[in-house]
């Protein structure tokens, strides 16, 4: 199968490409497809921004396209930035600002109340989306704790404040191949690799 990737963030290319390599044959990115494009995610939800993204590239190559939306959900502000992740501190988009924005509420929660409970996931969710409409999507999550301190360089986003239940390391601190056994986006793939193998079975 052909695919085009509905994204143009380096890191999550990377990452998607690297796992899908196996199952499909030919990935192509939306700058191999000389597209240039901003889709307005104004979903609700992370399937639903994913299927937006997918759709919308589907039926601009006629080819299947590959959508992912995803983001942190912290317990203590009642599952934030959740779908916001990536604007969470307002234009421009900056990972920086977001990881400040997100310690600086939960400090002001810890201010208030004593303690303050840091855990939290990251959710992905990955739709491969027909030139037709029709799609298959997979979902994954992945726990830790939001700490208070920046560990590590690798990765993007709120990799550095993001410690990992099961790796026992910031996901900035993991290399790419550690953080992709364990990570959302590697088993909302595999979620989608599953269901897509069951329906041609
Ligand atoms: P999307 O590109 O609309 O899916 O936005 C996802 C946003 O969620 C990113 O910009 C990051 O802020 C955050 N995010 C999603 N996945 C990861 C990850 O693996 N590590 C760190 N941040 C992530």
């Amino acid at each position: 199968m052909k695919a085009v990737l509905a994204s143009n963030n380096k890191h999550k290319l990377v990452e998607i490409k690297t796992m899908l390599k196996d199952k499909i044959r030919e990935i192509y990115t939306l700058k191999d497809m000389g597209i240039e494009i901003e889709i307005e995610e104004n979903g609700t939800t992370f399937e639903q921004n994913a299927y937006i993204k997918a759709s919308t590239i589907a039926k601009l190559t006629g080819l299947p396209a590959i959508g992912d939306d995803s983001g942190i959900c912290v317990e203590a502000l009642n599952g934030e930035p959740n779908i916001y992740s990536a604007r969470y501190a307002g234009e421009p988009c900056n990972d920086a600002n977001n990881n400040k924005k997100l310690l600086d509420k939960l400090h002001a929660l810890e201010a208030k109340t004593g303690v303050v409970n840091r855990k939290a996931y990251f959710q992905s969710v990955v739709v491969l989306c027909y030139p037709d409409g029709s799609y298959i999507s997979g979902s994954g999550k992945t726990y830790g704790q939001i700490i208070d301190e920046y560990r590590g360089t690798n990765g993007f986003g709120y990799d550095p404040i993001f410690l990992s239940d099961e790796l026992g390391k910031t996901f900035g601190e993991a290399v790419m191949e550690e953080k992709n056994t364990i990570s959302h986006r590697s088993r909302a793939l595999k979620d989608l690799l599953q269901k897509l193998n069951s329906e041609k079975a």
